[in-house]
């Protein structure tokens, strides 16, 4: 075989890549754990708990595998998990849903997320995106084919402006995508809100895709309301949830989507013949968790309020302005405060320069605030600290950040 120049083969295989792939880059904040590796860092990244998940849900795993419960469950999802879905749904929203028709279990509620929007999307279709946002939903509205519209949320309590919402809303919305609880923010959607957003669903026909994955992670007396629970709502919105961060089982991917029977229809296709299926012993294992009692989740709530109370003053103490979240496992902070040198930290950049000193030198990883914004100088002084770390974890954090100051002085 004759050898082909360089400048060749990378044309030709450039040619064979798909554009839609080339428009987003690998995960930002999965690559900040890889960096917390190599640089043996205090990882504050990545949001996946670092302490064990209940006995009781791994037990019913190992049973699970034990009972042979080893080959493809149902396409959308084993029936016991479904039924406690449906039986969680209604204990907790007061929606009762169908098993047999709304309901799609997912390989987590990545995917649940992902084969519903290409479930709803068709060519032209655009969807409102509330920036800033989990860093998933970007390459999730190119890989649909949807163009995104970005509305602000604004600190310090990360609220939107109704004309600014009103004005991303027109003919061409298929939906509007909700996080409640919210990833980075922390921002807990109130029942007005919702209001308002309902009412720009009904006047455009469109849906409201909401990722519920923190709906237990409350603080302050927040509450969780579905958007599937407010009037009008029940038939056009999909609701994504999964077992990641309720159950402290990021890396185990089961999640699903409560859609109408219709759009039911169209996810179980797409979600067929993307994965076939969510790992079957698993979903036996999530049908037991979801039937947790209350104290259950009394306790992950009051637990993480204390890992938040934790964080804030670690934070607070090593100078950084921190924004109070509702909700969710993360706090978002500005770093404005810490003036750096221009020359070093170049606006527009400068959260990745910060994030990336702080790995490297500190040794406590974070992610940086641009790769939860459609424009990178929008988050450009803000960096993400997740604190669903065990004690440990958020001691070792404390003592490295407890010379930041010096670090940034040695600079
Ligand atoms: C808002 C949000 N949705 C979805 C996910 C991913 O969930 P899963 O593990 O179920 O795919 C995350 C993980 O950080 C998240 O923050």
């Amino acid at each position: 075989m004759s050898s082909r120049p360089d400048s060749t083969m990378s044309q030709v295989t450039r040619r064979a890549l798909s554009a839609k792939a080339e428009q987003f880059t690998e995960s930002v904040i999965r690559e900040m754990t890889r960096l917390a590796l190599k640089h043996n860092a205090v990882n504050l990244s990545q949001g996946f708990p670092d302490f064990a998940a209940p006995a009781e849900v791994k037990e019913a795993a190992r049973q699970a595998i034990a009972d042979d419960i080893n080959q493809y469950a149902i396409t959308w999802g084993a029936k016991p998990l479904r039924d406690a879905i449906v039986e969680k749904f209604e204990r907790t929203q007061g929606i009762r849903v169908d098993p047999e028709r709304e309901i799609t279990v997912c390989c987590g509620s990545t995917e649940a997320m992902m084969s519903s929007m290409m479930a709803i999307i068709n060519p032209g279709d655009e969807i409102v995106v509330f920036e800033p946002f989990y860093e998933n939903y970007g390459p999730d509205a190119i890989l649909s084919g949807a163009t995104p519209r970005f509305v602000k949320l604004r600190p310090p309590d990360w609220s939107y402006d109704e004309k600014e919402l009103e004005a991303a809303f027109g003919p061409h919305t298929k939906a509007i995508i909700l996080n409640t609880p919210n990833n980075p923010t922390g921002k807990v959607f109130t029942r007005a809100e919702l209001e308002f957003i309902r009412g720009l669903c009904v006047r455009w026909n469109a849906f409201c895709i909401t990722d519920e994955i923190y709906e237990h992670i409350l603080y302050d007396g927040a509450e969780h309301i579905s958007m599937a629970r407010i009037d009008g709502m029940r038939d056009r919105t999909i609701v994504i949830n999964g077992m990641s961060k309720t159950y402290s089982v990021t890396g185990w991917r089961v999640g699903w989507a409560i859609a109408p029977p219709e759009a039911t229809e169209s996810i179980r296709k797409v979600h067929d013949f993307l994965t076939v299926g969510a790992a079957a012993p698993l979903q036996q294992a999530g049908a037991i968790a979801l039937h947790s009692p209350q104290s259950y989740y009394d306790k992950l709530a009051k637990d993480y309020a204390a890992r938040r109370e934790r964080l804030l003053k670690i934070l607070t103490g090593a100078g950084f302005t921190v924004f109070l979240p509702r909700g969710a496992y993360y706090i978002m902070t500005d770093i404005s405060r810490f003036n750096f040198p221009a020359e070093q930290f170049p606006a527009g950049t400068r959260d990745v320069s910060f994030a990336k000193f702080l790995v490297e030198q500190v040794g406590v990883a974070v992610v940086p605030g641009s790769s939860f914004y459609n424009e990178a100088r929008d988050g450009a002084s803000q960096v993400r600290f997740t604190f669903c770390k065990k004690e440990s974890t958020l001691a070792a954090a404390e003592e490295r950040l407890s010379h930041l100051a010096e670090h940034i002085a040695r600079r």
